[in-house]
């Protein structure tokens, strides 16, 4: 077979798979292991055709998988990887850039520097911030935290008790330590708690983990620079929203930022992995990650973005949101949002006007927290219980001790019949415990 036909094959097993993710249990129905048990022990001698690996794909891997592109994947924060950006994946693997210096691929550093001065633009971010990007939130926090630690010599990081793991789990990588923040009623950092001493950074969060709830990033940015502390914004999740203007209040105080990460890849239907991570402070993030080599001494007039981050290689990620944001367009971008904000919204009225289910945290964007009225345990039974079926996957936190359940819209084929479906399987399983 040539590439050009296993190529055709392909990509019409990815239009299918497209077209028929909605049929397939959402949340992988296996134990663990099953699938190891399916696959050959050793690799093969001889070269098998490309056909062997479509097939082994439909046969073994699909049932062991839990599919994000279902459109009734309702859990963690659902995501969506859209038809161009799919495409600019296939074109990015062909081209196999690696840019680690100017030279090795021009076009991918400028694009790179360019879409993410689009996206700031689409997101209403200040102007002149240096932006690029990195593999995951959690590599742009980690990135952030160690150029504040390097410009600060602080040695604590500061973040609410809802923030993401991976700012602690920064700290400890770096020996530093992490001081939690005690949260109001809302969910939202107190700045009235905040205590800076030896910090050499504030992370607050816009649209946390668990309810999407939005920090004081204005109060918290103040109290920074009294105290000459790096703020670092995490807004993984809910920075995309900010492509509409009705949301930006949750960005109130950004331009106090010294650093802030946003993930394309999260809401921005940008298939994994991207996450745009910007910072008004270069000169920083070069003094902590500028290392030159003699075998890298290229004479570039221009400095590389491996001097904004740990890694030396970088994949072509540019390509993708570059795909994105031209074929959906600001319009586009918006219309999306807002129909998973609607439909958010929608499902979190059927939950308050339902005796015997309750509401557990303000919905600021697309993620309704609730719970049935009743023990954790219950919960957590019903929880098990609707995602066995196969029709629909949610998640859990805990908010004030107690068990409760997440519905995240996020993914671009979630219609209203599949919010409704959702609606239909909590309560059947509900009644059936
Ligand atoms: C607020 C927030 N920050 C950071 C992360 C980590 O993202 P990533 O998986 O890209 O590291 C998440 C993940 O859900 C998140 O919700």
């Amino acid at each position: 077979m040539s590439f050009r036909e296993d190529g055709q094959a392909a990509l019409e097993w990815t239009a299918a798979y497209l077209e028929r993710v909605g049929d397939y249990p959402v949340l992988a129905q296996v134990e663990p292991g099953a699938l190891r048990a399916k696959l050959p022990p050793s690799p093969p001698e001889e070269g098998e055709p490309f056909a062997a690996v479509l097939r082994d794909l439909d046969e073994l891997l699909l049932p062991a998988m839990t599919h994000w592109q279902s459109p009734r994947f309702f859990a963690y924060f659902a995501n969506t990887a859209s038809e161009p950006g799919i495409l600019a994946e296939l074109v990015t693997a062909a081209l196999n850039q690696n840019g680690i210096l100017w030279r090795t691929s021009p076009a991918l550093a400028e694009l790179e520097l360019h879409v993410a001065g689009w996206a700031s633009q689409l997101l209403g971010l200040p102007e002149g911030w240096h932006g690029h990007i990195e593999d995951t939130a959690s590599t742009s926090t980690f990135a952030a935290i160690v150029a504040a630690r390097n410009a600060t010599g602080g040695r604590v990081v500061v973040c609410s008790e809802q923030a993401h793991s991976s700012v602690e789990k920064t700290a400890r990588m770096l020996g530093l330590e992490c001081r939690s923040v005690p949260v109001d009623a809302e969910f939202r950092l107190r700045p009235d708690a905040l205590d800076l001493d030896d910090a050499c950074c504030a992370v607050a969060t816009v649209g946390t983990t668990s309810t999407t709830s939005v920090d004081p990033v204005a109060a918290i940015g103040d109290a920074c620079r009294e105290a000459g502390v790096w703020l670092h914004v995490d807004a993984a999740y809910a920075g995309s929203a900010m492509v509409c203007p009705e949301l930006r209040w949750a960005f109130a105080g950004v331009d106090r930022a010294d650093s802030l990460v946003v993930n394309p890849h999260k809401w921005l239907v940008t298939p994994m992995d991207c996450s745009l991570l910007w910072t008004s402070r270069p000169v920083d993030f070069r003094a902590a990650f500028s290392l030159v080599p003699e075998y890298l001494r290229a004479g570039d007039a221009v400095d590389s973005l491996g001097d904004y981050g740990p890694a030396l290689g970088r994949r072509f990620r540019a390509l993708k949101l570059w795909a994105v944001l031209r074929c959906y367009g600001r319009a586009g971008l918006q219309a999306m949002i807002r129909e998973h904000i609607r439909l958010a919204e929608l499902f979190e009225s059927w939950v308050r006007d339902e005796p015997g289910w309750e509401l557990c945290a303000p919905r600021p964007f697309s993620v309704v927290c609730f719970r049935r009225d009743g023990e954790d345990e219950e919960n957590e039974r019903l929880l098990s219980a609707v995602n066995a079926t196969g029709e629909i996957f949610i998640s859990h936190t805990k908010l004030d001790g107690r068990y409760v359940l997440r519905l995240a819209i996020g993914n671009e084929r979630t219609t209203e019949a599949d919010v409704r479906r959702a609606w239909d399987v909590l309560r059947r399983e509900a009644s059936a415990l």
